[in-house]
């Protein structure tokens, strides 16, 4: 079986207690993350009525913000779409957010026409794309001209000290602790780390943006760096 493969399969067998571990695992405060995130991009975007795909949307977490926030901001949702390759995790998805529509497909092949979003959000997702130059030079070709992207994700720390300890310790000893004896999937859980390991630092991943063809217009980080979130515009 392919790596990418391998890995939708990991996301297939942990969907049912994704949530419940996503929330234990992060102390609850990945949604504030992911607001901050989103806030960034509405604060920026002068259109009015939005077209919005959210890529690796695995139960949906992020397709719920994006009701709740575009309606603060007086957007029109004109269609709100979310995309993933994990059948399960589509399952529980389609559940929980019935007015959404969903698309079974990976970041490197999005059956999308070309300019046809205002906003395209990928949060915790970008790591376990294989193809990962091809899915970012995927959301420019659909992204409108003056549309925003949001990556949200764990970046590799490439400096030292206690603060990476903790971080590293947490990582590879305690969450693939509670990940299995949550979900009973050791092997899962222990993925999480070492994909961090292996993913980029903040600084590469802007300059993939970059290379792709995006202007990075913000890069924040939260919690001690844990999350960052980066807000890329198509010119
Ligand atoms: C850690 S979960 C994040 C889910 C959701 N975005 C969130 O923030 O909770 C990663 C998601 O990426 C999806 N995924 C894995 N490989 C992918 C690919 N090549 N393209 C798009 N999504 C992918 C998985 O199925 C899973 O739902």
């Amino acid at each position: 079986m392919q790596k990418q493969e391998q890995i939708v399969e990991l996301f297939d067998q942990i969907a049912p207690t994704y949530d419940k571990l996503n929330r234990i695992l992060s102390f609850g405060v990945d949604t504030s993350w992911r607001v901050a995130g989103i806030r960034g991009v509405l604060e920026r975007m002068s259109a009015q009525s939005l077209d919005i795909l959210d890529i690796a949307c695995g139960t949906g977490d992020m397709l719920g913000l994006w009701t709740r926030l575009c309606a603060q901001f007086n957007k029109e949702l004109q269609s709100l779409r979310g995309i993933d390759p994990s059948s399960a995790m589509l399952e529980l998805a389609k559940q929980k957010f019935p007015q959404c529509e969903f698309i079974k497909a990976e970041a490197a092949n999005l059956p999308i026409d070309n300019e046809t979003a205002d906003i395209i959000s990928i949060s915790y997702g970008l790591r376990n794309v294989i193809e990962r130059q091809k899915a970012l030079s995927e959301f420019f070709r659909v992204l409108k001209k003056g549309g925003f992207l949001l990556i949200l994700e764990f970046t590799k720390r490439e400096k030292g000290g206690l603060l990476k300890w903790c971080r590293d310790f947490y990582l590879s000893r305690i969450l693939p602790k509670i990940g299995k004896f949550i979900s009973k999937n050791q092997v899962a859980y222990e993925y999480l780390p070492s994909s961090i390991e292996g993913f980029l630092s903040k600084e590469e991943l802007a300059r993939e943006l970059e290379e792709a063809g995006f202007f990075v217009v913000e890069l924040k980080s939260f919690s001690l760096d844990i999350s960052t979130a980066f807000i890329a515009t198509k010119q």
